[in-house]
């Protein structure tokens, strides 16, 4: 397998984006932060399915880190990702130094939907992701890019924020990738001890427990929030941050599983912050 080209100027990608462009070739980006595991693959196989150049970007983006969280330490095993992105047959790495002009003055903010959720515990993250991703777009310019639904507030931002600025590339959402036992696949996994490892299953559990009884006809969000409270509850080291149960597209509040529907489960264990989600789609 060929070593995909590494390139780290913003603008050498956009130029070389716009090459390919030229000789109509299609392009599939994935932008990651990093650190590879088995769910960032996923994305870039598919990507690599269905388009004639894979451009994977790495970026830890420092706008989308609160000042308490783990930005300098979090994994930047960049030698074992190219590994990776070369056995996958990424054709680009986009791996910038920054991109971020000192005096950077232009923000992209979407409406209604950064302050909920995700957005309540960590103010600003959605305002850093939703720039970074926007310049990102500009610069390789994809017909396809790729998301997991496993960060879904961020995927329905995205879709929102193309729609909105008239990015002209497709959104392609990717479905959670998890280990054997359930757990959603994060780069965040690695901080776990063993003992966290364990209970954070917990969250994936609690999530299964929600699809189950919606499948027996427990609607009422009440009880379903209770009962997967409940579970979270028996973990000595994880700590909630919220449950929800909310409208797909709005992220509002809902009181019974109806329509489109996104349960959604963030929590502490240990010192390390999960997330996990499933969806209801036209539940009568
Ligand atoms: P990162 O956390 O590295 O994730 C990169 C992409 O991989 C995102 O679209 C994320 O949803 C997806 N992903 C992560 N875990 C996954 C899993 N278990 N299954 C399927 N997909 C998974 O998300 C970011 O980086 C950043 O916010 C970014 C979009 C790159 C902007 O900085």
């Amino acid at each position: 397998m060929p070593e995909p080209v590494v390139i780290e100027g913003a603008g050498e990608m956009q130029a070389r984006a716009r090459e390919l462009a030229r000789t109509g070739k299609s392009i599939g980006f994935v932008p990651t932060m990093g650190a590879l595991h088995a769910g960032h693959m996923s994305l870039i196989e598919r990507a690599r399915r269905e388009n004639d150049v894979v451009v994977v970007s790495i970026y830890v983006n420092p706008s989308q880190f609160g000042p308490d969280e783990d930005y300098s330490r979090y994994p930047r095993p960049f030698e074992a990702d190219k590994a990776l992105c070369a056995a996958a047959g990424v054709d680009y790495i986009f791996a910038p130094k920054t991109l971020y002009a000192e005096d950077v003055r232009t923000w992209v903010t979407v409406g209604g939907l950064e302050d909920k959720l995700e957005g309540l515990s960590r103010p600003g993250h959605f305002r850093g992701v939703a720039t970074v991703v926007t310049k990102l777009l500009s610069i390789v310019r994809p017909d396809r890019a790729y998301f997991g639904r496993k960060d879904a507030q961020q995927l329905l931002i995205i879709q929102v924020l193309t729609r909105d600025l008239d990015l002209g590339c497709q959104i392609v959402p990717c479905e959670t990738a998890r280990e054997p036992d359930g757990l959603a696949m994060s780069s965040r996994n690695s901080y776990l001890t063993p003992s966290e490892r364990r209970q954070a299953l917990a969250i994936h559990r609690a999530l299964e427990y929600c699809r189950t009884q919606v499948k027996l006809g427990e609607l009422d969000a009440m009880k379903l929030l209770g009962g997967m409270g409940d579970i979270l509850s028996q973990q000595p080291d994880l700590e909630v941050d919220y449950i929800a149960i909310v409208d797909a597209d709005t992220l509002e509040d809902l009181r019974a599983v109806q329509g489109d529907v996104l349960v959604a489960i963030a929590a502490k264990v240990g010192k390390t912050r999960l997330i996990d989600n499933i969806r209801f789609e036209e539940v009568a």
